[in-house]
C-alpha cells in the first residue's frame, strides 16, 4: 500500500510527464499551493530552463519556487497562461473542486482565472461523488466575519474560524462544515453574494480542465 504522500508524489511526477511537452521558452505556468504543489514545484526545478517562468498563489509557493531559481513574476505582468497546476480538497466527476485548505484559496482563484485550462492533482482520496464532506472555506473580510457567518449557518452550515490563521491578503478563514452541495456552481454564486467574502472555496463556476488522480493502481486522469 502506497502512503498518502507516496501518492502525492506520484501524482506530481505525472504531472511533469503531462506538462512537459506542452513548454517552450515562452510559457509562464501558474503555480497553485499545498503538499502535493510542493512537491510538483521540487520535481520542476528539473526543468526549470524548458520555461520562462511563475505565477504563484502565494508567499509559500512564490518562496519554493524562488528558492528553486524560478522566476515569479507579478500577475499583473501576465496576460494570459496555458495552465495553472493545483491541488484540492475534494473533487467530483464533474471536476467541481474544493479548495483552500492551505488558505491560499482567493490567490488560486485569481492566478487560476487567467489561465486557460486548470490542472489539477491530486490522491484518489480527494475524489469524491458529493463536495461537502471537506469543510469548505471562505475568506472573509475581518469586520465580516459575524456576519458571513450568521448568513451562512441560514444555508445550513455549521462554521468554524481559523483563528489561528491569516490570509496573504490579510484577512479571515472560516471554513464551514455539514454542507451537501448539490449544486456546487448555484452555491458558490449565492457565498459570493454575501457582502463581506472575499472567496469561496468552491472551485465550480471554473472548475478544472483536467485531474490526475493517484491511486494504488497508478495515475488515472479525469476530464
Ligand atoms: C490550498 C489548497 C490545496 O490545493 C489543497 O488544500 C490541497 O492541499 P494538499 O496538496 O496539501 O493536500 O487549496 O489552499
Amino acid at each position: 500500500m502506497y502512503t498518502q504522500d507516496q501518492l502525492k508524489q506520484q501524482v506530481a511526477a505525472a504531472a511533469i510527464d503531462f506538462i512537459l511537452p506542452k513548454l517552450s521558452a515562452d510559457t509562464i505556468l501558474g503555480i497553485g499551493t499545498g503538499s502535493t504543489v510542493d512537491m510538483f514545484i521540487d520535481a520542476l526545478a528539473q526543468h526549470k530552463g524548458a520555461f520562462k517562468a511563475a505565477a504563484s498563489s502565494s508567499e509559500r509557493s512564490t518562496l519554493r519556487l524562488q528558492q528553486h531559481g524560478i522566476e515569479v513574476l507579478d500577475l499583473n505582468q501576465i496576460q494570459s497562461m496555458d495552465w495553472y497546476i493545483d491541488g484540492a480538497d475534494e473533487i467530483d466527476g464533474q471536476l467541481n473542486m474544493t479548495k483552500g485548505g492551505g488558505g491560499a484559496l482567493t490567490r488560486e482563484k485569481i492566478v487560476a482565472s487567467v489561465a486557460q485550462h486548470f490542472l489539477c492533482i491530486v490522491d484518489d482520496s480527494k475524489v469524491v461523488q458529493q463536495l461537502g464532506a471537506f469543510p469548505l472555506p471562505i475568506e472573509v473580510i475581518p469586520m465580516a466575519r459575524q456576519s458571513v457567518t450568521r448568513r451562512l449557518e441560514q444555508l445550513g452550515g455549521t462554521v468554524k474560524w481559523r483563528a489561528d490563521f491569516v490570509t496573504d491578503n490579510g484577512n479571515d478563514i472560516i471554513d464551514v462544515h455539514g454542507l451537501a452541495i448539490t449544486e456546487p456552481a448555484q452555491f458558490e454564486s449565492k457565498i459570493n453574494d454575501i457582502p463581506g467574502v472575499v472567496c469561496c472555496g468552491l472551485f465550480a463556476l471554473t472548475g478544472a480542465s483536467v485531474a490526475l488522480v493517484a491511486t494504488q493502481n497508478g495515475v488515472t486522469t479525469m476530464s
